[in-house]
This record gives structure tokens, sequence and C-alpha cells, in this order.
């Protein structure tokens, strides 16, 4: 057990001495004590359990091979659902999933996807042009059957438990559209011609769904816009929706990552005409793609390992950085961020089918981004109302890989599933203090997390970014003493560990009981890690 009394923890010289690069060339040498402590009377804000959602797009094998099977499949399935995704999502607790994309979602009709589905149009995929899909066969990847559409999305939801997030077309349709497809979803049974086709297509119930993307990447893909121009569609499209008896959650096409510009030039234009305006925006939806280090998804070395957890780590100066921006137009900060697709994106080479775009395998290194990104938005969790990783299946940073009757998670679902613990508990601030890793001219915190208080029950989650060293270190919590303390582990020593269809079980997290001696905590985390410590105070 990797919990040792304090007295023989303070015996210890030193939590670390050097991290070594793979060449041998010392990275940074320190001698300080690791220490953590957990500021319970400092609380940040409740953690939205819609930190932990989801995003899934018409694009290569998300939907199709990933979540849609098809009623008739051998593959088992929930009403044409991929019953082992079903399965294993609903252990996540998801609370959101973004629907139909992306960019994709700026080319899509949402009554191509509604009615007898042998009747529904074929058409060319947003995506059908890119080069990886030249030579690809033909397939759901490159022309869209609307096999899957409104009401499956929603099937899919009711049956993971998670709420709907539906982006609307802004570039190629028109208000009109959007606030008839609001009405297909939430208009009263029998009330409205709309209403009653959703009956008529076995949905007698309303959707009832509440957040509203209003197009997606809206400086690009999303119909060129400058921000001004977008703002002026946002105010046209959020313009007297029909509300019904479900108030609607707009979130307004965010920046590009560090394009600060969008976001100001948006918000000045919005509040131009009143900064009323602003009670329009629900969630700014900024994007973040850390992107890759190295040659690929499972090619790299210790540098790049460092490298990606830093890009991924600059998430939290990304998020302080637009939420001052927003303060100048929006003092009170009635608008929160969110972050609607984030995560890492790798070079094509690791996708397990031809069609997948963007499909890559993820690693340990992966997992601790999302670790570290999970951890950043609990620390922001005044300011972060939602977060969609990018993508759920077969794509970038994804959970699962499926290909037909073959299904997998990825590391980056067991930080999902070990981070859910933090849903709904008041984040607190945290003091975490090891020594830095120097890199090049990038830092990386020696150890990272946040921490949630639920009751008397105290969530702890934290990274070690360190390839070589453990941390032993010291969790301070004053006001409280720990009764009983669990761990659960996700690690190796192999940073390009990964799960595979032939191994999948290669990296899953591990469980284990801590051992408390007196009132302080001692722990030690391993190597190249992401730990949750669940405690029980009194
Ligand atoms: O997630 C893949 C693509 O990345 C999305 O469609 C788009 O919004 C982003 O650029």
């Amino acid at each position: 057990m990797a919990m040792i009394q304090r007295r023989d923890f303070l015996k210890q010289a030193a939590c670390t001495s050097a991290l070594m690069l793979s060449g041998g060339l010392p990275l940074h040498a320190a001698g300080s004590r690791c220490k953590i402590d957990v500021l319970l009377n400092e609380p940040i804000g409740a953690i939205s359990p819609d930190i932990f959602g989801h995003f899934a797009e018409h694009i290569g094998g998300v939907i199709y091979d990933g979540i849609w099977v098809g009623e008739e499949s051998a593959i088992p399935n929930y009403a044409g659902v991929r019953k082992a995704l079903v399965d294993c999502m609903r252990r996540l607790r998801p609370s959101v999933v973004r629907w139909p994309g992306g960019c994709f979602a700026d080319s899509y009709n949402w009554r191509d996807g509604v009615g007898p589905r042998h009747q529904r149009p074929s058409r060319a995929n947003f995506w059908i042009n890119t080069g990886f899909l030249q030579g690809a066969p033909d397939g759901p990847a490159k022309y869209e059957p609307n096999h899957f559409g409104t009401d499956e999305f929603i099937t899919f939801c009711r049956l993971i438990d998670a709420e709907p997030y539906l982006a609307a077309n802004v570039r190629g349709l028109s208000a009109r559209d959007f606030h008839e497809w609001v009405e297909y979803c939430n208009a009263p049974a029998g009330a409205t011609t709309l209403a009653r086709q959703r009956e008529a297509h076995g949905c007698r119930d309303p959707f009832r769904v509440r957040f509203w993307g209003v197009g997606n990447e809206s400086w690009g893909c999303g119909g060129d816009f400058t921000p001004q121009e977008y703002a002026t569609e946002f105010r046209r499209f959020t313009s007297w929706v029909p509300h019904f008896d479900v108030a609607p959650s707009f979130i307004a096409a965010g920046p590009n990552s560090w394009d600060e510009s969008w976001t100001r030039g948006f918000f000045e234009a919005l509040t131009r005409r009143g900064k009323g305006y602003l009670n329009r925006v629900y969630g700014w939806g900024l994007h973040y793609y850390c992107g890759t280090a190295g040659k690929g998804a499972l090619d790299f070395g210790p540098d790049d390992w460092y490298e990606l957890l830093r890009k991924g780590a600059a998430m939290d100066r990304l998020i302080r950085n637009h939420w001052t921006a927003m303060g100048e137009f929006d003092a009170d900060h009635r608008v929160k961020l969110a972050i609607d697709e984030w995560g890492t994106w790798h070079p094509a080479g690791t996708e397990v089918h031809r069609t997948h775009l963007f499909g890559q395998t993820s690693t340990l290194r992966d997992a601790l981004v999302a670790a570290l990104t999970l951890d950043i938005f609990n620390r922001h969790a005044d300011k972060v109302v939602m977060a969609n990783i990018a993508q759920l299946v077969n794509n970038l940073q994804s959970l699962f890989l499926a290909h037909e009757d073959q299904f997998i998670t990825t590391p980056n679902y067991h930080v999902f599933e070990m981070y859910a613990a933090h849903q709904k508990g008041q984040s607190v601030r945290t003091e975490f203090s090891a020594p830095d890793i120097h890199q090049g001219d990038g830092t990386l915190s020696g150890l990272a997390g946040s921490a949630s208080l639920h009751g008397k029950r105290l969530v702890l989650t934290v990274v070690n970014p360190s390839i070589t060293e453990t941390r032993e270190t010291e969790i301070l919590i004053p006001g409280a003493t720990v009764r009983e303390a669990s761990v659960r582990t996700l690690s190796h020593h192999d940073i390009r560990a990964h799960n595979s269809f032939e191994n999948p079980n290669v990296l899953i997290p591990l469980d284990g009981r801590a051992r408390i001696t007196g009132s302080d905590l001692i722990y030690a985390f391993p190597p190249a890690s992401a730990v949750r410590l669940t405690l029980d105070l009194v």
C-alpha cells in the first residue's frame, strides 16, 4: 500500500531529486517535499455533471459502426444502439451528449433524419471530400443514410440517461427550420402538426430538449462568419423561439482555442443593443484541441509525453483568458463556458477501420490529458457549466473503439469512470506543491488535481505526470480528520500502453484501500498515473 506513516515520511529526505529524459539529461533538480492542501472552507462552486459530457458527430465511424448498429443487426443492441456501449455509458452517469456535430451540424437538415427509416434520403456527408476518405470504401462515412436521426438520438440519450444537446444548422438552414426542430422535439403531444408527426414516428411524449447549440465553429465550417455577423445570426436564431414548457439553454459558437478576438467581437456586438442579450447565452462554446506531439498516437517518446501533457494543461490558461475577455462585456459573468469540443488530435494511422476518419488509439498519455483536463474543469467549476470530450467512439480522444462486433473501452473511459465521483460535489480549492517538470521553454506542474466535497466525503483526484518519479505527498485537510480512504489508480509502466481488440484490459484502474495512521495522510503517487482518493471525513 502506498500510504505510509507521517513519521516515516518526514524522515525521507526529499520528494525527488531529478527527472531524467530518455537521453539521460536532467530535466529538473529539486529537493522539496510534495504536499497537497485541501481547503475545505474555500469553495469554488458546484461541479456541474455536464462537465463530464460527450460529443457524437456523424463523422467517420462515430455513429455508424460506433453507436448505431441497427435493429436487425446480429450485434447485441437496444433498439439499434450498440448494447455494449450503452452498458458502459450507464456506468459513467454521462449527463449530456452533443449531436449531430461538429461541422456536420451546419450541413444537416433534421427533417432528413425523421420518419420511416427506409424512406429517409441519403446525402453526401459533410466530410466526404477529406483526403482520408478518398479510396475508402463507400458507406455511411461518405454517404449519410440518415438511419440515425433525432428520434434515434433521443432513444440513445434515454438509454444512457443523458440529456440531449442538439446543434442547429446556422450556415445552411433558416431560423424557421431551427424553430421547427425545437417544435418537433418539444411541442406537447398532439398540439401541433410537428408534434403529431413525432407521435406518428412512435414518439408521443415531447423530448424536452433543453440544450441547443446555435451553429458550430461559425468562424470556420459553420459559415465563415465574422464575430459581428455571427452575433447577428445568434440574436436572430434565438429570438422568439417557441418555448413550450422547456426554457432553452442556448450555447453560442465560441472561439477556436486562443482566439480572443472572436470572444471580444461576439460579446461586443451582441451587447451593442443592450446587456439583456447576455441572458440569451447559457454557454460560450470554446473549442480546444491540444493536438499531438511526436510521430503519432502510439509513436512517441518521453519528450513528446511531457509536451502533450503541457499542451493539455494549457486549458487552464485558456479558460482564464476567455473568461477575462468575456468579463469586459459581462461584468457579472452571466454567461459561463461550455467547452463543447476538447481533446487530443493525433495523425491518422491508428484508427481501427479504414473509414473511421480521425479515429485514433488512445494511450496512457491521452488518459492523463483527460484527467488533467477534467481536474482543470473542476477547479473552474464557477466558470465551466459544460464540457464535451471529442468524440465518444472511433474518433479523436474516444472512450470506446468499435468495429462490427468488436468493442473495447479506452483508457479515457476509465478516467471518466473514476472522475464521475466528482459530479455535483462542491469544488474546493486545493494547493499542490511538487517540483515542476521543466522541458524546453515549458513547465508542467509536478502534481495537479482537484477536490470535491460531498457531505462528509471528499473526492481528490491527482495526476502525477512524471514518467520516472513516485511522488510521496503529504495531504493536509485542515479542519477534518480522515476516517477511511480508498484509492483507484490508472497507471502503467509503459507510457504507450493502450487497449486493443486483442488485449482489451492492458490499461484498467486498480482499487486499493489506504492505511491511515494518525491525523495526516501520506500518499505515494506512482509515476505516470491518475489517482482518485475517496476520503471519508469526520
Ligand atoms: O471533432 C472533429 C471536428 O473538429 C468537428 O467537426 C469540428 O467542430 C472541429 O473542428
